[in-house]
């Protein structure tokens, strides 16, 4: 008998913080989470150790992984454009690149991709809404010889704020935006450095901006306001102890300017598209912190939720203790969207 050709992929979140790799693998038309490894990054130079120790502890079926990058050397533009082939879309971009995006074109790599017809763009039928995105080659280059360097295959290079779309999409399934085809929602991932915002509308992002207020803030607003170094102030977070009330009054401020900053943000969506962002969806590892989710609501004022990204995904208790996934789900959401990616495989 022919032995069936076994889908895997690793989805690895180089997170600034916390390295996070989960292998997904086909069966049928669902997924199962057959690998995963988590480890703390603690300082620069020690990443490339810590993705290996992630990597070696754990049993992994395949060496392909799809990674993310992001930051300020990750441009993503929404673009309309006069309609035209893919071909030619290509070249008018790369010709008039210096419009898009800050650097220069020979430094970067490009990908542009069409929307779908959405009924949103400017009303002619001439025009089209594209997708950029640029990245800088240095950057690209530099996690393609880390990853090859402790003998992975790299295969995709996504960016993080789609994988956490690609997550919220796995575990809600496509029927979520046929059911919610004209309300828009925000995906904010809360991590350790930065918070990523993503606006989607039926499925399609329209929307995306990195805030650089996240979990690590919070711990650095308790330890100045509680007087604690950062290792106590980390601990006080997750656990808040007997004073809850005082974690919370010390963090509030550093709550409200990240609320208001995406505040901000939905203005610019609501302004540009005339329909207000309805619901909000919490992943990240700062949104573990108790509060956050109701302290966003109340001045977001849209209904806010933790959501989790296992949902729908079988876990193989063979090789993956299910304990630990339980209770870090929302972290997972970068390393789960992007191990996704193995549909297309
Ligand atoms: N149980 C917990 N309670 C509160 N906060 C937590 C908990 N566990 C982790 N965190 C916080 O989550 C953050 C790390 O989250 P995450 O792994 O999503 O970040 P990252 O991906 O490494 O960072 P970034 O996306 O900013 O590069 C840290 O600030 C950490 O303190
Ligand atoms: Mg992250």
């Amino acid at each position: 008998m022919l032995k069936k050709k076994i889908k895997s992929l690793i989805g690895l979140d180089i997170g600034s913080r916390t390295i996070k790799a989960v292998e997904l693998t086909r069966e049928g038309h669902g997924y199962v989470m057959t690998g995963f490894g988590q480890a703390e990054v603690l300082s620069e130079e020690q990443r490339p150790d810590a993705i290996l120790e992630v990597l070696r502890e754990n049993a992994f079926h395949t060496k392909r992984v799809v990674t993310a990058v992001y930051g300020k050397s990750v441009i993503v533009r929404y673009l309309s454009m006069m309609r035209m082939p893919d071909e030619d879309l290509r070249n008018a971009i790369r010709y008039e690149a210096d419009k898009y995006i800050p650097f220069e074109v020979e430094d970067v790599i490009m990908d542009s991709q069409p929307f779908p017809d959405d009924g949103l763009s400017d009303g002619s039928d001439n025009e089209m809404r594209v997708l950029l995105v640029a990245v800088k080659k240095a950057l690209i280059e530099d996690h393609v010889s880390l990853l090859h360097g402790i003998g992975l295959q790299p295969t995709i290079i996504d960016v993080d704020s789609f994988a956490v779309g690609n997550a919220f999409e796995l575990a809600r399934g496509g029927s979520f935006y046929d059911d919610n085809a004209s309300r828009a929602i925000a995906l904010l991932d809360i991590g350790a450095n930065k918070t990523n915002i993503n606006i989607f509308l039926g499925g399609t992002s329209y929307f995306t901006r990195e805030i650089y207020l996240a979990g690590d803030d919070f711990t650095h607003a308790i330890a100045k306001r509680l007087g604690l170094d950062i290792e106590a102030a980390e601990a006080r977070k997750r656990e808040m102890g007997s004073h809850p009330e005082e974690v919370m009054e010390a963090v509030m401020p550093t709550f409200d300017d990240l609320a208001n900053e995406v505040l901000l943000s939905f203005d610019y969506f609501e302004n540009q598209f005339d329909r207000e962002v309805e619901e909000v969806y919490l992943s990240g590892g700062g949104c573990r912190m108790p509060g956050v989710e109701e302290a966003l609501e109340r001045t977001l004022n849209r209904p806010s939720h933790r959501w989790d990204p296992t949902e729908g995904i079988e876990i193989h208790e063979g090789t993956v203790d299910s304990s630990i996934i339980r209770e870090s789900a929302g972290q997972l959401a970068v390393a789960i969207g992007l191990a996704s990616r193995v549909q297309e495989m």
